[in-house]
């Protein structure tokens, strides 16, 4: 069925604009024609109300809660599959068979080493640099060495390039870590699983086996599916933007982990972790239910609330069972673990939060369990960009494989100074 176009009507002019439905979600008011029919811009900084491209990778009802990889929910891919498996499908649109799943992890392990003239990059960095300044140059830097897979025209070198992109961020991220601890890098051990490879990359030292404890390697993976692929988030859109003008693949996936680094985007965790930190004990959580709540306070709980879900965000219920998995098999015993359940709690019960649909997202626990696992702060943001990867790749390709790519231009409202003549400087 086709739908009836929307009529927009600016001074006396009427046109008419197609309206277009996905499988799913909102309709669109394609309104591409506009400018050429009535001369008037739309205004949507933020992207409020404007879908930036059409995409078949994942799907968000906020309302509902729901994220859907190609179709497959959250909860069941965090589940049942694993992070290599949901790259897959993500890169390819659907779940490998055994034998693609085998190819493909193959051909992943295959590539976790980086070019040995690249571990000279980090010794050019202070020992205190934030490790998302350190991720941002040396992913850039990728294009000076792997020149063989920036032709993005060619389908086979941006398969490649992905493939790269993927394989190396852990080997990147754990070399960035050791550099800022002071530690000689750990090379790749392709008899591990990616995730554990990365854990080893990070945790081990050469004068000790490292042994990768498998409740850890299952929590991470599954924290590195809760953040493989969020739509068009800033960091996403920042990479297609990059992308549309031709750019090459490393120089795009490093201007999505720089936006990435943002405290309003990546780094929620770790304000979260602060936040439970401070609060210390449960009998203390009411006062900072009271501060969330005074208009004249700007405290707020952090890893509450999400612009997009209005329910509970879907990755936070697995977040909160990994964290329940990783205190068990550790054996843990860390205050913050109750204070986040008791706050989760009574925020939940309370009228404020129920209002306005403020729920726990999932930076809420992601902080705390990283914490455990043995990571700083600093790296929380490192390890989401890790597992970004992979969804800014798969939009990268899907955005260059659309015949009806252009480089992205948006437009202004100007409210500068109208046309005036230059004056001489000793007449100012
Ligand atoms: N604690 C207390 N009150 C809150 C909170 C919170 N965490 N979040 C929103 N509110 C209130 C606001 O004060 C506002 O109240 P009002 O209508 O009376 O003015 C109302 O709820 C709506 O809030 P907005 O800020 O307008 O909602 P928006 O969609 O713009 O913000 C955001 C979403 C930024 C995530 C917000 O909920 C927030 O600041 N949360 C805490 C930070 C956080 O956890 N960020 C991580 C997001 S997930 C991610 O990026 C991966």
């Amino acid at each position: 069925m086709t739908n009836a176009p929307a009529k927009i009507s600016i001074g006396d002019k009427t046109v008419e604009a197609p309206v277009r439905s996905g499988t799913i979600g909102p309709d669109v008011v394609d309104i591409r024609k506009l400018y050429g029919q009535t001369g008037a811009f739309t205004f949507d900084p933020g992207f409020m109300s404007t879908a930036a491209c059409e995409s078949g990778l994942t799907y968000i009802d906020g309302d509902e809660g729901i994220l859907l990889h190609r179709g497959y929910p959250i909860g069941q891919l965090a589940e049942q599959s694993s992070f290599l498996e949901v790259c897959y499908l993500l890169l390819n649109g659907e779940l490998p068979s055994k034998g693609e799943l085998d190819t493909f992890t193959r051909t992943i392990t295959r590539h976790t080493m980086v070019h040995e003239q690249l571990s000279t990059f980090y010794r050019g960095f202070r020992r205190d640099a934030h490790p998302m300044a350190i991720m941002c140059g040396v992913v850039g830097a990728l294009s000076a060495f792997y020149h063989d897979s920036t032709d993005i025209a060619d389908p086979e070198q941006r398969r490649i390039a992905s493939h790269r992109l993927i394989a190396k961020m852990p080997t990147i991220a754990a070399m960035a870590y050791k550099y800022s601890v002071g530690q000689p890098f750990v090379y790749p051990d392709n008899k591990l699983s990616y995730t554990g490879n990365f854990l080893k990359m990070t945790f081990g030292v050469p004068a000790e086996e490292y042994v990768v404890h498998p409740a850890i390697e299952a929590a991470m993976d599954r924290i590195f599916i809760l953040h493989a692929d969020h739509e068009q988030n800033a960091s996403t859109s920042t990479v297609r933007l990059a992308g549309s003008s031709g750019a090459n693949p490393f120089a795009c996936i490093a201007a999505g982990i720089a936006c990435l680094w943002g405290p309003a985007h990546g780094g929620a965790n770790e304000a979260a972790l602060n936040m439970l930190r401070e609060i210390g004990t449960p009998d203390r959580i009411p006062h900072y239910i009271a501060r969330a709540k005074d208009k004249n306070d700007p405290f707020r709980l952090m890893g509450f609330g999400h612009r997009v879900y209005k329910n509970y965000d879907p990755r936070a219920t697995v977040m909160q069972q990994t964290l329940r998995e990783v205190f068990d098999a550790l054996k843990l015993k860390d205050p913050v673990f109750d204070v986040a359940l008791q706050l989760e709690e009574m925020a939940l019960n309370d009228p404020y939060f129920i209002e306005k649909k403020l729920f726990p997202n999932v930076d809420f626990y992601s902080g705390v369990i990283l914490s455990a696992i043995g990571f700083p702060t600093e790296m929380f943001t490192v390890l989401f960009a890790l597992a970004r990867t992979v969804g800014w790749v798969a939009q990268w390709n899907e955005m260059i494989s659309d015949p009806e790519q252009k480089i992205g231009r948006p437009r202004q409202l100007y409210t500068g100074p109208v046309q005036r003549d230059y004056v001489a400087i000793d007449k100012r």
